[in-house]
C-alpha cells in the first residue's frame, strides 16, 4: 500500500501532475518554436491591388463617363468619340473621391467642394490642378490596359503624350 501510493517521498498522483505538466510544458514551448521558426519562412506580406489591369474593350464604353471601375480600382473610363483616356478618381486638392454628376456634368469632391470637367480639368473649388490620368494601351487582344505606374498631368500639357489616351 505504501509502496502503491508513495515513490521516494512523492505521492503517485502528485507525481503524475508533474510528468503531465511537465510534457504539457515541453509541448507548448515546441509549438511556440516550431510556429516561429515557421512564420520565418512564411513572412507577413501586405497584399496590394494590382497596378496594371485590364478593363475591357474600348467599343464596349459609350461616349461619356463610365464609372464601372470606380469602385474597384478608383478610376473614371472616358469615352469620348475618337478617343479613350483613364482619369484617377483622386481630388488633386486633398484627395478625396470626388463623384461624377452626370445631370451636372461634372466631377464633385464631396470634402471641399471642387469641381472638374468630364475631362477632370478643375473649374471650382481648392483643387490647384486637374485631375490626372493613368498611361492606357491595348494589348494583343484589343482590350484596354491600364498601368497606374505612369501619369499624364494636364497642367503639365501631358494629356497629348502618346499613352494618354488611345485612338478608336
Ligand atoms: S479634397 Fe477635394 S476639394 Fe478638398
Amino acid at each position: 500500500m505504501l509502496e502503491a501510493t508513495k515513490n521516494r517521498g512523492i505521492p503517485v498522483n502528485r507525481r503524475r501532475f508533474l510528468l503531465f505538466a511537465g510534457w504539457g510544458f515541453i509541448g507548448i514551448f515546441l509549438t511556440t518554436l516550431l510556429s516561429t521558426i515557421a512564420r520565418f519562412f512564411f513572412p507577413r506580406t501586405i497584399i496590394e491591388p494590382p497596378t496594371r489591369y485590364k478593363v475591357g474593350y474600348p467599343l464596349q464604353y459609350p461616349v461619356g463617363v463610365s464609372e464601372r471601375f470606380k469602385k474597384q480600382f478608383r478610376i473614371w473610363i472616358i469615352r469620348e468619340v475618337d478617343r479613350v483616356y483613364v482619369i484617377e478618381a483622386k481630388c488633386t486638392h486633398l484627395g478625396c473621391t470626388p463623384n461624377w454628376l452626370a445631370a451636372e456634368g461634372k466631377f464633385k469632391c464631396p470634402c471641399h467642394g471642387s469641381g472638374f470637367t468630364p475631362d477632370g480639368i478643375n473649374i471650382e473649388g481648392p483643387a490647384p490642378r486637374p485631375l490626372e490620368r493613368f498611361k492606357v494601351a491595348l494589348d494583343e487582344d484589343g482590350q484596354i490596359i491600364v498601368d497606374e505606374g505612369i501619369r499624364f498631368r494636364g497642367e503639365r500639357g501631358e494629356w497629348e503624350k502618346a499613352g494618354a489616351f488611345i485612338k478608336v
